[in-house]
């Protein structure tokens, strides 16, 4: 029988924006579907729409012809969909055999749950796959990526027969997306109908057969993946045609004085880590996803313990006890994980923009409302923020958002920040506010900041920034200027010691 999925006229709302309107378009079995658009297009509503989280007030969907009514997920997993999202939705606390067959484990005659049929049934699925993971282990010990394999076994076992990716890759390394992207590939032999969803064009061209285009909320485009180029997919999105990104930036070429050294630098994870950033200087930090970059940037912020070696700062050494202080000295960090680290989620878009210069913008004894409304308003016109109030929420914002909103708080022009540090400032935001975040990397070195451009984009590291650091395994592995900066040769040091 012909699988295939339909979305019909979808439209949906939330207060202040239509999240989705008129939505209509095709996937077909044996295919993946590319779902791209920018930051707040309404990729993630729709899937939820498809997994029954979230109810549509137009249109329907269509399965293989009939049509459905998903009034909670259970409907739609019942009609065999699966869309796993980017925060895992694992029992950590419960094994990998558990949580693949949740609410469906086999029984023995006596009733109670058979571990062997289940450790086997599982171990069947692993096998099927190749993958290194044992039935016994606990779901939240496994890494991310791990953790995202279990969920394809936990769709492939219910044989879903359309399942959703809304942004995989962004938290794995190049190899784990090797790995899934050979499971997508499965899927589609099978003739399953996969569905997904990233902002990185690269990735779209590898693995995907057609692409729907959203833009502000409607459906733009359909097309063949083998058909068409970056520059066609970028106008389609942004609705203008943004040129080529690297060769277009405006870039400072006038170094000052030392701002920052790192010298023979021991923690818990680095080894004898070393190299210099110069005011004015973008200095990138390239290397896999464990490598150790993360870890540079929070020693040098105080969060991590220094065991040896010196980390100067003005030519002073620096040891900072707690963020705080790194902060008072005019060092920030925009965090990697927007969740944990970077934003409080209920609270509003002024509130988490204002948060770290709450002091500066008093009156008196009471805060200035005008002054922390302007730099609200200023980060919003600056990363062009979607969204119809500074007052709202963060949790309700689409994912790319949400990390403007963090790149936000830490360059508004109350800042006195003289070292900037910036920890995958790109991961999840659409290609033309990408070409905007490389810009203002450039003009914050044109203005005399430091830069410390962290990225396991190697096309982004390497074009963007002035001299880049490769690490692999918590050491430095190579140190080297943007004109002597390969891919392959960068590939190579992350990779090899
Ligand atoms: N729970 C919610 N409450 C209110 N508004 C919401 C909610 N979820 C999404 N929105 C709004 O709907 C619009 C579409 O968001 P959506 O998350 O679907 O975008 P997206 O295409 O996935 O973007 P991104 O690439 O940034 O993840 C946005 O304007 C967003 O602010
Ligand atoms: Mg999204």
């Amino acid at each position: 029988m012909e699988q295939y999925l339909e979305f019909t006229g979808i439209g949906k709302a939330y207060p202040g924006v239509q999240a989705l309107r008129d939505i209509s378009f095709r996937c077909d079995g044996g295919e993946v579907l590319a779902l791209l658009g920018e930051n707040g297009a309404g990729k993630s509503t729709l899937l939820k729409i498809l997994s029954g989280d979230t109810r549509p007030d137009e249109g329907g969907i269509i399965i293989d012809g009939r049509p459905q009514q998903f009034s909670a997920p259970y409907d739609a997993i019942k009609a065999g969909v699966s869309v796993i999202y980017q925060e895992r939705q694992l029992v950590p606390a419960m094994s990998v055999m558990e949580n693949i067959f949740l609410g469906e484990q086999p029984k023995t005659s006596l009733g109670t749950i058979d571990k062997k049929a289940l450790r086997q049934s599982t171990q069947d699925i692993i096998d099927k796959f190749g993958l290194p993971i044992r039935p016994d282990e606990l779901a939240g010990r496994l890494s991310v990526a791990y953790q995202q394999m279990v969920e394809i076994m936990k769709a492939y076992r219910r044989n879903s027969k359309i399942i959703a990716f809304d942004e995989p890759t962004a938290p794995l390394a190049d190899a784990e997306i090797a790995i899934l992207f050979d499971l997508i590939r499965r899927l589609k032999e099978e003739g399953r109908i996969v569905l997904y969803v990233s902002h990185r064009l690269s990735e779209i061209f590898r693995i995907t057969d057609k692409i729907a285009v959203l833009k502000d909320g409607r459906f733009v485009k359909y097309l063949t993946t083998s058909r068409t180029n970056e520059q066609e997919l970028i106008q389609a999105m942004v609705g203008r045609d943004i040129g080529d990104t690297y060769a277009n930036l405006r870039r400072n070429d006038k170094l000052g004085d030392v701002l920052l050294e790192v010298c023979n630098l021991e923690t818990e994870y680095l080894r004898d880590v070393s190299f210099t950033l110069r005011r004015g200087e973008v200095l990138g930090l390239a290397g896999l996803v464990g490598a150790g970059r993360t870890e540079v940037a929070r020693a040098i912020f105080g969060a991590d313990a220094i065991l040896g070696g010196e980390i100067r700062f003005e030519g002073e050494a620096i040891d900072f006890s707690e963020p705080k202080d790194a902060i008072e000295a005019g060092i920030a960090l925009c965090p990697e994980d927007r969740k944990d680290q970077g934003l409080v989620l209920w609270r509003s878009i002024r509130e988490n923009i204002t948060m770290p210069v709450l002091g500066r913008i008093r009156k008196g004894l009471f805060l200035d409302r005008a002054a922390e409304e302007h730099l609200a308003e200023e980060a919003i016109a600056k990363y062009a923020i979607r969204t119809p109030s500074i007052n709202k929420i963060v949790r309700e914002l689409s994912g790319g958002n949400q990390q403007k909103v963090i790149l936000g708080r830490w360059t508004n022009s109350k800042m006195t920040t003289k070292l900037l540090i910036l920890d995958e400032p790109t991961k999840g935001i659409d290609v033309g506010t990408k070409a905007e975040v490389y810009q203002m990397i450039c003009d914050f070195a044109g203005e005399g900041f430091g830069v410390i451009f962290i990225s396991s984009e190697l096309t982004e590291v390497i074009n963007v920034s002035d001299r880049i650091i490769v690490m692999r395994n918590g050491r430095v592995t190579g140190d080297v200027t943007r004109r002597e900066a390969t891919e392959e040769s960068v590939l190579a040091l992350a990779m090899t010691d």
